[in-house]
């Protein structure tokens, strides 16, 4: 279900190309995220200085908001080579050795997804990690011996959207832990219209703002409205992406202006109307919107809660006040038809 919304964070597979050419390459060219951005420029230099590899760096935040694009962005800066995969993609611990064995000094491995390795992975890594060693096991039984293998010194980049699901000696092993947090409007302005340059579309500031506080804080939405809006502008009005363009394109594309779907009505009026508001346990929300627990934690909830629409208690999720305000219903009152709010 998910893979069709189009507020969705989640990538879909014919943005893997375009989201290539709308990369930023440096961190300069990176949006937002300020704080972090100084941070990793500090380090790079440093490590650039000292003619070492960068520290191990975990990303961890919500998905389209820049981590895959950061993690290119650092091997650029150091001037480095990059190896890319994926927590699910390593199935067995040789095919990590292999990995491993094949960066040359300085190069950076990233690991998407990496809450994802299996255990017997994982292991592999803490010696690499720490000491750029890979400890094979030789012969078995009581014949068995460890061979200790040096790797070329070289940078692991992690990225997760569940920091809580990585193992404590996995986390223990970075030297840098950064959270990417959710954009700002201004940002994600600046960002539709960098893209919006590169896609060779004219999106006036007006415009570009309405599409902004729609896109969840999200900078692959962003760009995929900015995608979708530009089409509307080309057969409807005269391509050029005007506030009143954005506004109608968001009516047809059933995005409301900020950024919420008919998904997100159907949760947050199931809390209202069949649990009185909540509190409702996460299974039970799950069940009775027919979705996947997992999917509501990581992809419907947390810009709701960003946004103070939901809220987490110990006894399950609740809808606040400023729900009732932005649906326009009576916290007791009779149900009325919402999506005609759009
Ligand atoms: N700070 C940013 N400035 C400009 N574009 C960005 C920024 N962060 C992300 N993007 C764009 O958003 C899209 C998704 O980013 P990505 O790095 O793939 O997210 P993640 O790996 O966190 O899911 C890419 O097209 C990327 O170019
Ligand atoms: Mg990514």
């Amino acid at each position: 279900m998910d893979e069709e919304r189009i507020v969705s964070a989640m990538v879909k597979g014919e943005e893997i190309q375009y989201e290539g050419s709308l990369r930023p390459q440096q961190l300069a060219q990176f949006i937002g995220q300020e704080r972090l951005k100084e941070k990793l420029e500090i380090y790079i230099r440093a490590a650039k200085e000292r003619s070492e590899p960068l520290d191990h760096v975990l990303l961890h935040g919500p998905p389209g908001l820049g981590k895959t694009t950061l993690a290119f962005i650092i091997s650029r800066e150091m001037g480095v080579n990059i190896k890319v995969t994926s927590g699910p993609a390593v199935e067995r611990p040789g095919d990590l050795a292999t990995l491993l064995t094949a960066l040359a000094p300085g190069d950076i491995l990233f690991i998407d997804e990496i809450h994802r390795l299996q255990r017997s992975v994982e292991e592999i890594l803490y010696p690499a990690l720490e000491d750029y060693a890979l400890d094979i096991i030789i012969g078995k039984g009581p014949a068995a011996r460890t061979l200790r293998l040096d790797i070329a010194p070289f940078t692991l980049i992690g990225a997760t959207t569940r920091a809580g699901s990585i193992s404590s000696p996995l986390r223990d092993r970075f030297g840098i832990v950064e959270r990417i947090e959710f954009y700002e409007p201004e940002a994600l302005g600046e960002i539709i219209t960098r893209s919006a340059a590169l896609l060779d579309v004219e999106v006036e500031g007006t415009g570009a703002t309405k599409l902004a506080l729609a896109s969840r804080g999200t900078p692959r939405i962003a760009n995929r409205l900015l995608k979708r809006v530009r089409d509307y502008a080309q057969v409807r009005a005269e391509g050029i992406i005007t506030s009143s363009v954005a506004n109608m394109a968001l009516k047809v594309l059933d995005v409301d202006p900020i950024g919420l779907d008919r998904t997100d009505y159907l949760l947050l009026e199931t809390i209202i109307h069949k649990f009185a508001g909540g509190p409702v346990g996460l299974e039970t929300l799950a069940a009775a919107v027919n979705e996947e627990a997992n999917t509501i934690e990581e992809v419907y909830e947390p810009y709701l809660m960003k946004i103070g629409f939901i809220k987490r208690t110990a006894r399950g999720r609740i809808v606040t006040e400023r729900v009732y305000g932005h649906l326009n219903i009576e916290k007791s009152g009779e149900y009325r038809q919402l999506t005609a709010e759009f």
